[in-house]
């Protein structure tokens, strides 16, 4: 029965088609390791916000009144209301920790290089509007941190000349951060965005079936037609769409290997997930701020005011530039960059394997300058926490320069033909 009705739909529309093309007989590299499961966990996650999200939603009240009562009210009377709003917020935290592993593995492993700029340029426009749903879905319960951070990143825009202040009082729809900016803000965060979102991730993930997939060696696993002999290729049967114009080897098909593989992440990252929401779904302060337990109040500026953690590199790249203006452009500099790896790196070999040691160390200070910044960002502004900040921009933007000039006549190890392991 089930059989008919797949072939009734799939003549109307080709379903099973699509579901081999895209998953079941895509054919990934044998050797994926630990750090390829970060994209489905993303994945799992965006699924875990837009669910969650809409049953929030449903009691959820985007007035500058009723806003802070109706999350106690979820809290509190809801049934397995608490549940739902820790499961939001416990995933607004977990899907930066997977994005930064997951660009991060992108980095390691040269995956935005030639033929991958256009899939790197997706991921970052999904960062970018990530970044964007989050900081407007912190003034959505209306507590005094999500007024006052907001205030202070709405601000900011105002140190821009001549429109400076009138771009201001346009995002806020006040001259202050009302229930105007509320509103407006739960439009964008419940609809606008997370529509963009979704579409980004479906062409995301378009775009990389149209490459394939990198793998940790940076190997290639298409070879041109022909070029293999048949006893060399695959034994496995992949969709057509990959196998048309070339021979593809050393690669097994997404299911049952991979799915099955992703499985155990996902359980695993599951009882890591269920243990914070249960346990610490404040995370100690760093998840949902302690301000944020009393209702906004323009009168009353929290002693220190700081960005959740995951804006942390970004906002103290900000601080640390004396000036506002300057300060700004910094930031938006630091984001810019990433968008243009893929330029910045001249190099072919895409492995952090194979690449001179010079990449290795580049790569690793890079890491630890990103982890320092977002310490720092979480902290009160200091002369030290200042000189060290400082310190650790010029790492951050020094990873790029540097590997502008050394990517160009770099010194490589030789990389096998083939996919090992
Ligand atoms: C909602 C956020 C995201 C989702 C759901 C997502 C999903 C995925 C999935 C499912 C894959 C294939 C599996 C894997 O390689 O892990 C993938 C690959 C990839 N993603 Fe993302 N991604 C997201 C954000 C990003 C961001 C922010 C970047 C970087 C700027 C990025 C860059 C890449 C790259 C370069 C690959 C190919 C990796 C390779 O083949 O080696 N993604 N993504």
């Amino acid at each position: 029965m089930f059989a008919n009705f797949m072939a009734w739909i799939d003549k109307r529309l080709p379903l099973t088609d699509a579901m081999n093309k895209h998953a079941a007989q895509y054919p990934a590299p044998k050797n994926f390791n630990f750090w390829y499961v970060f994209g489905i966990l993303a994945s799992v996650v965006l699924v875990n916000q837009l669910l969650t999200g809409i049953w929030l939603t449903m009691n959820y009240e985007p007035s500058g009144d009723g806003a802070f009562a109706s999350i106690e009210y979820i809290m509190r009377d809801v049934d397995y209301g608490w549940l739902l709003r820790y499961m939001h917020s416990t995933g607004a935290s977990a899907f930066f920790v997977v994005v930064y592993l997951h660009m991060f593995r992108g980095m390691m492993y040269g995956s935005y290089q030639k033929p991958r700029e256009l899939l790197w340029i997706f991921g970052m426009l999904i960062f970018l509007v990530l970044m964007a749903e989050a900081f407007m879905g912190y003034l959505l319960p209306w507590g005094n941190m999500s007024y006052w951070g907001a205030q202070v990143i709405i601000s900011l825009f105002g140190a821009i000349p001549v429109i400076g202040e009138d771009l201001t009082i346009w995002i806020k729809g006040d001259y202050v951060i009302s229930g105007a900016t509320l509103n407006r803000f739960f439009a964008l965060h419940v609809i606008a965005l997370p529509l963009v979102l979704v579409v980004l991730v479906f062409l995301h993930i378009l775009a990389l079936h149209e490459v394939g997939s990198n793998n940790p060696e940076g190997t290639d696993i298409k070879k041109p037609k022909g070029s293999v002999k048949p006893e060399d290729q695959s034994k496995f049967k992949f969709h057509e769409q990959y196998t048309k114009k070339y021979d593809i080897v050393d690669a097994i098909p997404f299911h049952p290997y991979y799915t099955v593989k992703d499985l155990v992440a996902v359980v695993v990252f599951l009882i890591l997930f269920c243990w914070v929401m249960f346990f610490a779904p404040e995370g100690g302060g760093y998840f949902i701020e302690a301000p944020n337990f009393e209702p906004a109040n323009g009168l009353k500026t929290p002693e220190h005011i700081a960005p959740v953690w995951y804006f942390g590199p970004f906002y103290t790249i900000l601080r640390v530039v004396p000036d506002k203006l300057f300060g700004m452009i910094a930031m938006f500099a630091a984001i810019f960059m990433l968008f243009m790896l893929p330029w910045f790196d001249r190099g072919t070999v895409k492995s952090i394997k194979y690449r001179c040691t010079a990449h290795t160390l580049n790569l690793l200070q890079f890491a630890v300058c990103f982890i320092v910044l977002g310490i720092l960002g979480t902290m009160p502004a200091s002369e030290t926490a200042n000189l060290i900040g400082r310190i650790a921009s010029l790492g951050y933007f020094g990873f790029f320069i540097a590997l502008w000039f050394y990517s160009n006549n770099e010194k490589t190890k030789p990389v096998p033909e083939r996919v090992s392991g």
